[in-house]
């Protein structure tokens, strides 16, 4: 396990919460079904959706069903999800795969041909890779999941620059060519890529690390499937701007409004269980007061130190 900082530094404010969709609120918190708040909200005015949907798995706040009959539901509520979403806005959905008598549906690729036929468009399928869950016996222990990262047009936004990782070796030069002796990295670290991963627990080698909620995860709650707020950090800074609004229609306990909230956007969300309605407020509240535990985003930007290993430039180039 990579190192976890136990509060994030915020600075105490104010936030303002309503339980039913109001423009003026930091968080629009609504304890009920999102199909309803979606009736109050206002088309194109929404800029990110980011949620992990029901994944018809049979936890404890689903219904198992055909997955045929639970694809068809979920299309009135994604219709809404496009109608929404501002123009220049993007959408991801994160899903792992459903199980049927030990075979596997990858719920991505159902999910693909829903929002292509709503009009929306692929700009990544990121593989989102953790190293805890289920040993299985008869295939491969699944060890990712996917976020499918849709723009509505275009147009869209992505700010690429706050979610750089740092280079493994950021005083790399170009050796030949035009550019010989010049720095062949952005200063400002690289690009992600979309494979979230976990091949080292390394920091100083810029590997980042964003493991799966499980037990000894510092943001563990009675929740059997949150997502870590980090993964959602990384798409609102990449796909929103400050002040913009991110919504979560599958709220469970707030993970994707505190990450709003840690980077100034604001929030909304919808969640059928009360319990976790409940848990989502103590967890804000716990983040304006600067308790609430949380793995750190990480270096967002990597600022040289100035003591990175650093290419050897052959004399004649000085
Ligand atoms: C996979 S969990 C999301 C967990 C969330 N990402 C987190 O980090 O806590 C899906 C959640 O959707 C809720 N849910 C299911 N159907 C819903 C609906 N129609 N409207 C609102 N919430 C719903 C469930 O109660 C469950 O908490």
């Amino acid at each position: 396990m990579s190192e976890i900082k136990e509060a994030f530094d915020f600075t105490k404010r104010q936030i303002s919460i309503s339980d039913i969709y109001n423009t003026s609120a930091d968080v629009v918190l609504f304890d009920g079904n999102c199909s309803e708040l979606l009736k109050d909200i206002p088309s194109s005015s929404v800029d990110l959706v980011i949620t992990s949907p029901p994944y018809n798995l049979g936890k404890k706040y689903e219904k198992k069903m055909s997955l045929q009959a639970y694809l068809k539901n979920q299309e009135p509520v994604i219709v809404e999800l496009v109608r929404v979403l501002a123009d220049t806005g993007n959408l991801c959905w994160q899903v792992g795969n459903y199980i049927e008598n030990g075979e596997v549906f990858p719920l991505d690729i159902y999910f693909y041909e829903i929002f292509k036929r709503f009009g929306l468009k692929l700009r990544n399928r990121i593989i989102w890779r953790f190293n805890h869950g289920l040993h299985c016996t008869k295939r491969f222990s699944g060890r990712y999941e996917v976020i499918l990262w849709f723009s509505k047009s275009d147009d869209y936004i992505f700010n690429i620059d706050p979610v750089r990782v740092p280079a493994k070796y950021p005083g790399k030069r170009h050796f030949k060519g035009p550019k010989r002796g010049q720095l062949s990295g952005n200063p400002l670290g690289k690009n992600p890529s979309d494979v979230w991963d976990v091949v080292t627990h390394d920091w100083e080698d810029g590997v980042w690390d964003i493991p799966n909620v499980k037990a000894n995860h510092p943001e563990k709650t009675e929740h059997p499937c949150q997502f870590p707020v980090e993964l959602v950090q990384r798409c609102v800074l990449a796909l929103t701007q400050p002040d913009g609004v991110v919504f979560d229609p599958y709220c469970g306990v707030g993970s994707t409004i505190i990450a709003a909230l840690q980077h100034d956007r604001k929030a909304i969300a919808a969640e059928l269980d009360s319990n976790y309605i409940t848990i989502t407020r103590k967890r804000i509240k716990k983040f304006v007061d600067g308790e609430l535990p949380l793995r750190p985003l990480g270096k967002p930007i990597h600022e040289p130190t100035g003591k990175e290993r650093v290419v050897q430039l052959p004399l004649e180039w000085k």
